[in-house]
């Protein structure tokens, strides 16, 4: 099979379709909401639509614990719907990718029923069960979503395991017959016509034999049990046999999601020949966070880290592999608000954000929402979020004597549901997301920040995104150039360079709310400088010594 590299030459679009668009007043959107808004999309310019799961699941995990692969949601629609939805997009010329969550099932998942029923049922082996010791669970890895990885089951009075939440049991990797049901299960939706898989925690899916305990130590975003079973010890001979009985089948766009990689582990595991997958999702940046405490823990993130962070994968992914471009998705806080200023400068931020992304290699994904520059939320009251993450962390904190409102805090700044509130449309109620009482509540900011409002203004970052899409279609540079950082010490304005035969395109984004100085003595060295996008109008002209605007970004042709 002739393999191309149309998913190097995209732009994603994330839906999570739970609060995208809601077509029957139930609260809670679907797929007819999401077909009735593929024009918009098509507007944006992306070409591709990953959908978060849309399978059937009780939604402990908004749809990231499926209890049928083969069926869609109840909430979200009929398999007739979701066939509708790939029409429709393909008659756009789009494409589909759907998410793929292989790690675990939901505990209602009719492998895990039977599998809990009896140690002999014929299906035990597909999760992972374990007597304990002394009583005791097997050892003190702790679930990404609180507590114990361990789940204490009355029944056959064994422990299982879930690395997420307790209604998430991971499925057994070692038995072959899991591994057969998976691959069968990707033929099927990639026999329906989809263009590619998103892999959910994708590197977790071996776990060291012994299951040995983890050091108690405590350093930076990830818990010291990972390193027993994120890259376990079967992890490549698992993929290789992924990509030998399904994917090198077909010409698919696979990205992975890698808590923790390196770029190293990224270069093998995108390698052409002996690779999985063609891109995945670093954390580097999205955690660059020196500080210590974890997710939830202080907020110290800096620019600089940032800028070390985007630039060691831009360079080592240079000649091989390929990166994914994103600051956002449906497990991050809003970008505006984490990485800008959702005040006084938000659309001016919204947009240099965009700015410093898109003119990167990689393929872009652009997050529902964050076309708008959508905001944070701050619910005032630990009921009002939905997200199993936040709802556990807040529960084991305050039990462990944690203080409601620095809790509080760290949700308003951190919680996945800031990511999760609904779309807004428009002005009217609900920001035109529902007819109904939506699942979750949505940003009271929708009146100011919609899409109506802004597919009208031509100013509007929905409308600054547009163009940036547009640009990287016009412009070779833009999607192959060479990427080199330029001031690379400036604590304020994150500039580099996209160079490819003659053309150089120069990107400066002021990271700050006050202005800032620019000074690059190579400047001269071109003859003619075109800008070819700005988030301040009229654009700012470019010299050897200029001075940048609050949150001001522009971009240069240079040409010698
Ligand atoms: C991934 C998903 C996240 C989900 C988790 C468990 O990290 O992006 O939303 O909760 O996997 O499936
Ligand atoms: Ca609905």
């Amino acid at each position: 099979m002739k393999k191309t590299n149309w998913w190097k030459e995209s732009v994603v679009y994330q839906i999570y379709p739970r609060s995208f668009k809601d077509s029957n007043g139930d609260g809670i959107g679907d797929l007819q909401g999401i077909i009735s808004k593929l024009d918009y999309i098509q507007e944006l310019g992306a070409d591709v639509v990953w959908l978060s799961p849309v399978y059937k699941s009780p939604n402990d995990d908004n749809g990231y614990d499926i209890s049928d692969y083969r069926d869609i949601m109840d909430e979200f629609g009929t398999m007739a719907d979701w066939e509708q939805l790939l029409q429709d997009v393909h008659e756009r010329g789009m494409k589909l990718i759907m998410d793929l969550v292989v790690n675990h099932t939901s505990d209602e998942h009719s492998w895990f029923m039977e599998s809990r029923s009896s140690k002999d049922s014929e299906y035990r082996d597909y999760y992972i069960w374990h007597p304990g010791t002394d009583g005791r669970p097997p050892n003190n890895w702790e679930s990404v979503f609180s507590g114990s990885v361990w789940q204490y089951d009355e029944k056959t009075g064994e422990y299982y395991l879930h690395l997420y939440s307790t209604k998430q049991p991971d499925l057994n990797w070692e038995n072959p017959k899991v591994r057969e049901d998976v691959y069968d299960m990707m033929h099927f939706w990639i026999q329906k016509g989809i263009d590619g898989f998103r892999m959910d925690t994708i590197t977790t899916l071996s776990k060291t034999p012994g299951f040995p305990d983890a050091p108690q130590v405590k350093e930076g975003p990830f818990q010291p049990a990972t390193q027993y079973y994120i890259n376990g010890p079967r992890l490549q001979d698992y993929l290789a046999e992924m990509k030998r009985e399904v994917l090198s089948k077909y010409d698919l766009m696979t990205v992975g999601e890698t808590p923790g990689a390196t770029p190293e582990e990224a270069l093998s595991l995108t390698d052409e020949e002996t690779g999985v997958m063609n891109m995945l999702f670093q954390w580097e940046h999205i955690e660059a966070d020196p500080g210590t405490g974890g997710k939830w823990g202080e907020d110290t993130w800096s620019m600089p880290e940032f800028r070390r962070a985007m630039t060691k994968w831009q360079v080592e992914l240079e000649s091989r592999g390929w990166n994914t471009l994103y600051l956002s998705n449906h497990d991050q806080p809003r970008q505006v608000s984490r990485f800008g200023n959702d005040g006084e400068y938000r659309g001016e931020s919204a947009k240099m954000l965009a700015t410093c992304l898109h003119m990167m290699k990689g393929t872009p994904f652009v997050y529902q929402g964050e076309e708008l520059g959508m905001t944070n939320v701050a619910f005032e009251t630990i009921e009002e979020y939905r997200c199993v993450e936040t709802r556990n962390m807040y529960r084991a904190a305050i039990e462990a004597g944690g203080d409601h409102d620095s809790l509080m805090k760290a949700i308003h700044r951190k919680s996945r549901d800031n990511g999760r509130t609904p779309m807004h449309w428009n002005a009217e109620a609900n920001g035109g997301f529902t007819t109904g009482t939506p699942w979750i509540g949505i940003n009271p900011n929708y009146p100011k920040i919609n899409a109506e409002r802004q597919l009208g203004d031509p100013n509007s970052v929905f409308q600054y995104y547009k163009r940036l899409i547009a640009l990287r279609r016009e412009y070779p540079v833009i999607k192959w150039g060479t990427y080199q950082v330029i001031l690379e010490d400036d604590p304020y304005v994150y500039s580099y360079s996209r160079v490819m035969d003659e053309q150089t395109l120069l990107v400066i984004c002021n990271f700050s709310d006050q202005p800032r100085s620019f000074r690059w003595d190579t400047l001269h060295t071109y003859a003619r400088k075109q800008l070819l996008i700005g988030n301040y109008n009229p654009g700012v002209e470019l010299e050897s010594d200029m001075t940048l605007r609050p949150y001001e970004a522009a971009v240069y042709l240079l040409q010698s």
